[in-house]
């Protein structure tokens, strides 16, 4: 069922009423505490092997008992980091009509809109987004990439092809950090994809009675999020409570996914999060997913499974398709079916 754009809406009727469907109980919404999660230095992660073992082993317990965090030091040229940022806030201040030339086919995720619901009474995020395949460039709909602002489709491009080299290099040192060969995880991912989530959340004058984003693990491998203005909104659940995120100024922030969970068989896991909004600004925010083909088998890797002292498998294989239907079909809150 296709949702209306919050933008739209709070645009029309000045937001001082927020409709039934997107009211959550106060319980709901509010944080608990107060926590930064680790902060990784990229640049002395590409050091020589002798010299990078010090960040490569804060990154293994990142990962390990965090499943989140930030990347400084990185390699998206500042240039690409704050054309994306301009592109991406231009074109959610376009007019509405001109949005709409992108919007989603029904009951596809990709475009401009929403996240489809599958139910009248199920609750809806305060959010509008602008979804995209980006990786391989082969996988790319022009019909739904903005021509406007002008630079938007390069910068998408550049940031898109930088994020990803990013992502390839974490996987080696991550394989490594796992007692793999640097190429275990990569040689899982060949042909692997990348899309690219843009979220738009308008203020809302009952911020502490609706959600951004609900909240939710990620499917893929490993997403790495960019935080578009100054306006914080992304909380990680850790030992039971919401914590808010705090980004770092030019940071990314790295987040293991459902497949690297099954991946590692439960070493390294997904961490559900969710993002909260703002009463009085909009906030934005570009999350960009890496998952393997369509075609890999999503499975605990034989590598860890199968080696001495290795443990029973705890998830099952299923092809990446598969998995994902289930996902889809499983997860309307939270991290259910990756729950044992
Ligand atoms: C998400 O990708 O789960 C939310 C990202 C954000 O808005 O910070
Ligand atoms: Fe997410």
């Amino acid at each position: 069922l296709p949702v209306p754009s919050v933008q739209a809406m709070v645009a029309a009727t000045g937001g001082a009423d927020v409709p039934l469907r997107y009211l959550r109980p106060a319980e709901a919404v509010t944080g608990d505490g107060e926590a930064q999660i680790p902060i990784i230095d990229h640049r002395r992660l590409l050091l020589e092997l002798d010299r990078r073992g010090e960040e490569s082993a804060r990154l293994h317990s990142a990962c390990q008992d965090w499943g989140f965090f930030q990347l400084i030091n990185h390699t998206v040229p500042d240039d690409v980091m704050e054309g994306m940022k301009a592109s991406i806030q231009e074109f959610f201040r376009l007019p509405a009509e001109t949005k709409k030339r992108f919007t989603q086919e029904l009951g596809q995720l990709e475009g401009y809109g929403q996240l489809f619901v599958v139910s009248e009474d199920q609750k809806l995020d305060w959010a509008d987004m602008l979804y995209l395949y980006t990786q391989p460039p082969e996988s790319r709909n022009k019909k739904f990439w903005p021509d406007q602002p002008a630079n938007f489709r390069s910068m998408l491009d550049r940031y898109s092809g930088a994020v990803k080299e990013i992502t390839d290099t974490l996987l080696a040192t991550m394989s490594e950090n796992l007692g793999l060969k640097q190429e275990v995880i990569a040689d899982r991912c060949v042909g692997g994809v990348q899309s690219v989530r843009m979220n738009y959340y308008p203020p809302c004058a009952q911020a502490d009675k609706v959600i951004g984003f609900s909240p939710h693990s990620d499917a893929d491998l490993l997403t790495l999020v960019l935080q578009v203005n100054h306006v914080q909104g992304l909380q990680i659940k850790r030992n039971g409570s919401w914590f808010p995120v705090k980004p770092v100024e030019g940071a990314l922030i790295v987040n293991i996914g459902d497949i690297f969970e099954i991946f590692t068989n439960g070493w390294y896991r997904s961490i559900e999060h969710r993002a909260v909004v703002n009463p009085k600004e909009e906030r934005l925010s570009v999350a960009a997913f890496h998952s393997p083909n369509i075609h890999a088998m999503i499975g605990p890797l034989k590598e860890i499974t199968a080696r001495e002292g290795g443990e029973e498998e705890a998830y099952k294989t299923l092809d990446h398709e598969n998995f994902m239907r289930l996902f889809f079909a499983t997860k309307l809150e939270g991290k259910s079916f990756l729950d044992r």
